[in-house]
């Protein structure tokens, strides 16, 4: 079956390190890996909970530590993102992920915009580059990388909030938000994956944000529902994501249907493809033996992705 053609828009560049690029950038850069080999390391894909991710999800960032590597990366997951039928990927990455790991901020930022630039020539996808910062770390520090992004002009159109959900509501990020709504920013922030609906109203109300990732914990709160659907704020749905970190129970207890039956705003996405089992294209093929979708679900699906991008108004027309 031909791959759905759609824009990929929760999506962690980090999360697309595959076991044998890992061992490849440890090999060139002279690391040694606690794992005997790609089989070791992908047998400790079985998680409990987000925390339980985010700690191979960080370790493994370690291989990254040249601008080479990162673009490596980058265009690894392009050139896949392209065969899954990906026309437009918006991409998010963790710069303090790796300043904290001693790796400069140029080097990081500089090799992944480096390979996107040539990714609509070489692969037929337009890109976007988000920098998320992590929920888990102080604000201040979210607060100086973002001023350090701009002085050094960074080509990113927006911020993102992602790591450990729970503990870390949004407001504490308000700042931030304003600042980067101030320089003329997008504003997306991960809410509702592990956090309760309340994340989600502050999301919603304190960040001003244009696009909510995950949100699947918004079918708790009636109210929140009609508001999101009121609004139209897109929610970037990653089911494979969901069922690995037991956000849901299994994939047929996934409340997309539901969210699509209501009216949501609802797009597919990967997430973290490497870690959770599949890129967008095994996301669809997944929905598709669990719940049977058909062909105007998985159109508004598509559509629902084009036009919650972040895309000027010839390239969306081109790919709606
Ligand atoms: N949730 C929160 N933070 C993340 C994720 C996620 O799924 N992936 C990478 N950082
Ligand atoms: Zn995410």
């Amino acid at each position: 079956m031909p791959s759905l053609p759609c824009a990929e828009l929760h999506l962690h560049i980090e999360g697309t390190l595959e076991p044998d690029l890992i061992f490849a950038l440890a090999a060139r850069n002279g690391i040694d890996l606690p794992y005997a080999d790609t089989a070791d390391l992908a047998a400790r894909y079985a998680f409990t909970d987000l925390q339980s991710f985010l700690d191979l999800y960080y370790a493994n960032m370690d291989v990254l530590r040249t601008e080479e590597d990162f673009a490596d990366m980058t265009r690894a997951y392009l050139r896949r993102a392209a065969a899954a039928g990906v026309r437009h990927a918006e991409i998010m990455m963790d710069p303090q992920a790796h300043l904290a790991r001693g790796v400069a901020l140029e080097t990081c930022v500089n090799g992944v915009a480096g390979a996107l630039a040539t990714s609509e020539a070489e692969f037929g996808v337009s890109t976007a580059l988000i920098a998320a910062f992590l929920r888990d770390r102080p604000a201040t520090e979210a607060l100086g990388v973002l001023q350090n992004l701009l002085a050094m002009d960074a080509p990113i159109i927006g911020i993102g909030l992602d790591s450990a959900e729970v503990g870390y509501p949004p407001s504490l990020f308000a700042e931030v938000y304003d600042r980067a709504r101030g320089a003329g920013l997008k504003c997306i922030a991960h809410a509702g994956e592990e956090g309760p609906p309340a994340y989600i109203w502050e999301a919603l109300d304190v960040l001003r944000v244009d696009r909510l990732d995950h949100g699947i914990r918004c079918m708790e709160d009636e109210a929140l529902v009609e508001r999101l659907v009121l609004d139209r704020v897109p929610l970037t749905v990653c089911p494979l994501s969901n069922v690995r970190l037991r956000a849901v129970d299994t994939l047929p207890a996934h409340p997309l249907p539901e969210m699509l039956a209501r009216g949501l705003n609802v797009s597919v996405n990967s997430d973290d493809p490497a870690y959770f089992g599949g890129y967008v294209d095994d996301n669809f093929t997944a929905l598709g033996k669990a719940f049977g979708l058909g062909a105007d679900q998985l159109a508004t699906l598509a559509g629902n992705s084009f036009r919650s991008a972040f895309l000027d108004a010839g390239r969306r027309a081109a790919l709606l």
